[in-house]
């Protein structure tokens, strides 16, 4: 089976990407490493964690820098605490069906829908500005970069997709081209959906705008003690001398030691802004909150970057672990585009469109509330049912099977489980269902 989603037992899968084209710091980890790695522990999902180093062919064209930072992430993440016996943890570029897939998806991506993507259509709204050519300076390779993040999400199949709000959009054009790739060639690729997480902050930067590469004022997560402090101490403040009160309300230094310091010693600070704190000693105590938690992952970190062999070794066998899924997956997909064998014929085309791709579907998640769900698609991909929650994943799966088996019945029953809909959308779930008991039916035959 093509699709995981199809049984109730199956995992959650989270897919994740960073672009290799920096040092890391504070923000991203804050923003995301953190958070990341704590969920990669949970029993019950299925993480891939992968260095995005053709996305950052994009940006950068110096070699070194491209592999120092490869080199700087991966190891941060692992002084972080991932486990790559745990998750699936690869680079991006060890994979060669990402860009074999990338071009498959490129052929059922609408060229419109790529010029609107943001980060393109921001660069071409600059040139426009500037009255010059709108593509002046535009590579090919940023118009395709969501087709490219496409393949990297669509080649594990993953569920969820944990980003920023900047990501959205992605995400949504990767679902687009799941949908669209399952219309014409058979129920092959998950529908993705982005995962993000309110909770996590943005970090203000040394210049107190959000922290960030572009804007040259951040903290690298493992500067050497001494640097970190230098570094601490040049953030921007008020001119209030020790003994006024200071405001916390957009101050840099609140900000970062509130990301750090649990809601007891984030009040102590906040009483001793009122009592007029210098801001020295704020700047002191953001330090040593800081260094507390960073120093013992520094350790980590520094050994882990002196043995870049060591890093190249769990790369390669997180790469041999993908590619024990992409493998098998690419020569599915082959084969359903018509990419095959002269020799052998394949007894289901024809049918392949007419029916398996016409199919409706099931589709099983998870949500936030840790609750299970499925929908009930048409063969378009339109969303007919949708279930409330069940507490387990066994009992959506067990409802989606009385769906499947006795339709009119189950639906009579399930009343309470599924979102009220109207009569006519009513009619196509009916529909759609028999069609799928038709085919329960016609397998077991
Ligand atoms: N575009 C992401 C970023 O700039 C990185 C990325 C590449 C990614 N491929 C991905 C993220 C797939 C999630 C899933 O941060």
């Amino acid at each position: 089976m093509a699709n995981p989603t199809d049984t109730p037992a199956a995992p959650t899968r989270y897919l994740t990407g960073i672009t290799t084209s920096g040092t890391p710091h504070l923000g991203n980890y804050v923003g995301s490493v953190r958070h990341s790695v704590r969920f990669s522990r949970q029993d019950d999902v299925q993480s891939f964690y992968f260095l995005a180093d053709f996305h950052a062919l994009i940006k950068v064209d110096e070699p070194a820098r491209i592999q120092r930072s490869t080199l700087e992430i991966a190891v941060t993440w692992l002084a972080c605490g991932l486990d790559p016996d745990k998750v699936t943890f690869y680079r991006q570029s060890d994979i060669p069906e990402i860009p074999e897939l990338t071009w498959f998806l490129t052929c059922v991506s609408g060229k419109g829908m790529l010029n609107r993507a943001h980060a393109y259509k921001a660069q071409v709204d600059k040139n426009a500005a500037r009255g010059e050519d709108p593509d002046a300076d535009v590579n090919a390779g940023l118009f395709m970069y969501p087709v490219l993040m496409g393949a990297d999400i669509l080649m594990f199949n993953a569920h969820y997709v944990p980003v920023g709000r900047d990501q959205v959009q992605h995400i949504e054009m990767a679902r687009d081209m799941a949908q669209h790739f399952n219309h014409l060639y058979g129920d092959h690729f998950t529908l993705p959906e982005a995962a993000i997480d309110d909770m996590v902050a943005t970090l203000p930067g040394l210049d107190g705008r959000k922290m960030s590469k572009s804007y040259d004022n951040t903290i690298p997560l493992f500067a050497p003690k001494a640097r970190l402090q230098k570094l601490i101490s040049s953030i921007v403040t008020d001119s209030k001398v020790p003994g006024e009160p200071k405001e916390t309300e957009g101050s840099a230094i609140f900000e970062i030691y509130r990301a750090f310091a649990d809601s007891e010693e984030t009040e102590t600070l906040r009483r001793a802004y009122d009592d007029g704190i210098g801001w020295g000693d704020a700047k002191q105590l953001l330090f040593e909150r800081i260094d507390r938690e960073i120093a013992p992952m520094r350790k980590h970190y520094e050994a882990l970057l002196a043995d870049p062999a060591r890093i190249e070794l769990i790369l390669r066998t997180g790469a041999e672990k993908a590619r024990a899924l992409s493998q098998p997956f690419m020569a599915e997909l082959r084969h359903a585009v018509g990419l095959r064998n002269l020799a052998v014929r394949d007894s289901n085309d024809g049918r392949a469109k007419a029916n398996k791709a016409a199919r409706p579907s099931f589709k099983q998640y998870r949500e936030a509330d840790n609750l299970f769900y499925f929908k009930l698609l048409d063969a378009d991909g339109k969303q007919l049912l949708q279930s409330r929650g069940f507490a387990t994943p066994q009992e959506a799966g067990s409802a989606i099977g009385s769906l499947r088996r006795q339709p009119g019945a189950a639906l009579a029953a399930l009343a309470e489980q599924l979102e009220p809909v109207d009569d006519e959308t009513m009619r196509s779930a009916t529909a759609a269902l028999e069609v799928l008991s038709a085919d329960a039916a016609s397998e077991k035959s």
